[in-house]
């Protein structure tokens, strides 16, 4: 026996060692990024019109972050602007931390001018195209960038990724402070005022005033394929986006690869991201990138055309800058629905998903707009459709974001009084899509959660309302990537449709619209405990209330559970009495009062 042990044992180190060499080139490849984002009001002229814009580290559109699968960030936002901030990584999954995740009186109270925070991000199987942006009021605005997960290294990419990469982030641009539109609809009860110009990285381009100089230009070489990661930023807006003369290959969306398609126009939704790729097999010449309003509701939009240059590098191109414009690309009309469904349709998962099959959790939310009525209708707050204001729902709740205390915090200390689980599992029943009654516009405000265990296999039936107008809602559900298994037009007939779901390849996503006047189907498995918001990422619909919040339970010991918050999350300023202030005024009274009595 003991003759056997020394060569056993050489076995065994031989093998350890290998085993360790594997762990340490897999750690190794694992790397901590740390940045500083300092929040900070800097002068940015657009428009003819310089405006003190919040950026981060003076950058707008703000810094990309660039890292692997498996890497963590330590990102610490300093804030030096004069507006209370929280910053969310959309689409980063948060596993167990939701303490990162970073809307404000959601998952945290807002960083206070002054104070800093370090959000500790993990990335847990995730890559592709993502992005971060402020969660506060209007201030993603300005306050957003690019978040982009390349695969583990060496880790392949299930299409052939060509070697160079261009970052498309669309945004809206007000020739004015976004906060003061922001607040003055709040104000009213009006719409806010739409914005005067579409971004392409933060310029408007060659069609807007003063913007032609800077419009950005992108060089490719003849023959050469490039990926463009397109984000759309926008505050409210949908967008149709087109390259002239040029196919676009959809390969990616919301960080979720697809089996890879081919179209001549994009539509992108606030919140969505798309990756394509794109062969310069056109004459060498300037080929205009342009994009504006998909709009399928019947209220004002902003109807101008961001656009930047594809500029093919070849000294001798019969266009050369400055003499013949570039080809301008179709764009499909503004409300060409049946454009912007087609090209949803079209998308599927890259292989075979691993859908839920079997259903815990059956919830039928509808999502759309409302109107309150007013006492005084001719009051200057109610400035709304006949002296209205103007409100949003799901289930008829519109959603009343916390000011004292955040959900997550209330949640995690059983603090009563911030929020309610007893958001209703299905809407009321009605006819969602044609002439609804005039008494069901009105929704009820509060602020109400919806509990799942952990593990629940979870359906979720969006179906828009044509309450004021039937629209398209991107709805975004944070800490989680779903599926979408299924949509049309006109009411969800729950006998009909889940027949014809696609439990095969779905695409995967983390915000999908219903289209107007239809509904949307997601699954997804409840397996990230904490509080996680789900809205619509149309600022001015959020604002209005259209959003609600899942409580997802701890599983099993401390790998299904939430993690201790962090000693450094922003404190929260408690209006109510017993906070910190009216403890500290307390005390200084009762000393006051002692003091005067004994002397
Ligand atoms: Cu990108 Cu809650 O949002």
């Amino acid at each position: 026996m003991e003759s056997h042990s020394p060569k056993s044992l050489r076995q065994v180190s031989g093998l350890s060692f290998i085993f360790l060499l594997v762990c340490y080139t897999f750690l190794a490849s694992a790397k901590l990024h740390v940045h500083e984002f300092i929040i900070e009001a800097k002068p940015v002229r657009r428009l003819c019109i310089t405006h003190q814009t919040i950026t981060v580290n003076g950058q707008f559109p703000g810094p990309t972050l660039e890292v692997r699968n498996g890497d963590s960030l330590a990102i610490t936002v300093v804030n030096k602007a004069r507006y209370a901030i929280s910053i969310h990584w959309h689409g980063i999954r948060q596993l167990r931390n939701p303490w990162a995740d970073g809307p404000e009186y959601i998952t945290q109270c807002p960083i206070q001018p002054g104070q800093r925070y370090t959000y500790k991000i993990k990335i847990e199987d995730e890559e592709g195209t993502l992005w971060w942006h402020a969660h506060s009021g209007w201030l993603r605005a300005t306050v957003y960038g690019a978040f982009i997960i390349h695969p583990r290294l060496s880790f392949p990419y299930p299409f052939s990724m060509p070697k160079r990469d261009i970052l498309i982030l669309l945004g809206e641009w007000w020739d004015g402070n976004p906060t003061d539109v922001l607040r003055l609809a709040q104000l009213t009860g009006a719409a806010p005022k739409v914005s005067d110009a579409h971004t392409i990285n933060g310029q408007p381009g060659d069609l807007y005033r003063c913007s032609g100089p800077e419009t950005v230009r992108f060089s490719i070489f003849p023959g050469e394929t490039v990926q463009l990661r397109l984000i759309n930023a926008a505050i409210n807006q949908k967008l149709f986006f087109a390259v002239a003369n040029h196919q676009l290959t959809v390969v990616e969306v919301d960080s979720a690869y697809t089996k890879p398609f081919t179209t001549n126009v994009v539509m992108i939704a606030p919140g969505q991201t798309t990756n394509v790729l794109i062969t310069a097999n056109q004459r060498p010449a300037q080929y205009y990138i342009a994009a504006r309003a998909y709009d399928s509701g019947n209220a004002p939009f902003n109807n101008t055309t961001a656009t930047a240059i594809l500029e093919y590098a070849n000294a001798n191109a019969p266009s050369r800058r400055g003499q013949i414009k570039p080809v301008f690309p179709v764009l499909p009309e503004f409300n060409d629905t049946a454009t912007a469904i087609a090209f949803a349709k079209r998308m599927r998962y890259w292989k075979r998903a691993p859908v839920p099959l079997h259903i815990d959790e059956d919830l039928f939310f509808t999502v759309g707009l409302g109107l309150i009525n007013c006492p005084n209708p001719r009051s200057q707050r109610c400035q709304g459709p006949n002296g209205t204001r103007f409100a949003a729902s799901m289930n008829n709740v519109s959603f009343v974001i916390p000011q004292s205390y955040s959900v997550m915090q209330a949640y995690y200390q059983e603090i009563s009084g911030i929020i309610t689980a007893d958001f209703p599992q299905v809407a009321a029943e009605f006819d969602y899509t044609r002439n609804v009654n005039r008494g069901l516009w009105q929704p009820v405000k509060a602020t109400k959660a919806y509990k799942l265990k952990y593990n629940a296999n979870v359906q979720i039936v969006l179906q828009g309302t044509s309450i004021v107008t039937p629209e398209s809602h991107p709805m975004h559900l944070h800490g989680y990537q779903f599926y979408v298994v299924g949509s049309g037009l006109g009411n969800f007939n729950p006998k009909r449709d889940p027949a014809r779901f696609n439990l095969f390849d779905p695409p995967e996503r983390n915000t999908i619209g219903n289209p107007p006047g239809g509904w949307v189907a997601i699954r997804f498995v409840a397996d990230n405990p904490g509080a996680w918001f789900m809205h619509c990422h149309i600022e001015s619909h959020l604002g209005w209330g259209l959003a609600m919040v899942f409580l997802v339970e701890n599983g099993d010991g401390p790998l299904e559970s939430v993690k201790p918050p962090p000693l450094d999350l922003p404190r929260c300023q408690m209006r109510s009495f017993g906070s910190s202030l009216d403890l500290k005024y307390l005390m200084f009274v009762s000393f006051w009062v002692l003091w005067v009595f004994l002397s």
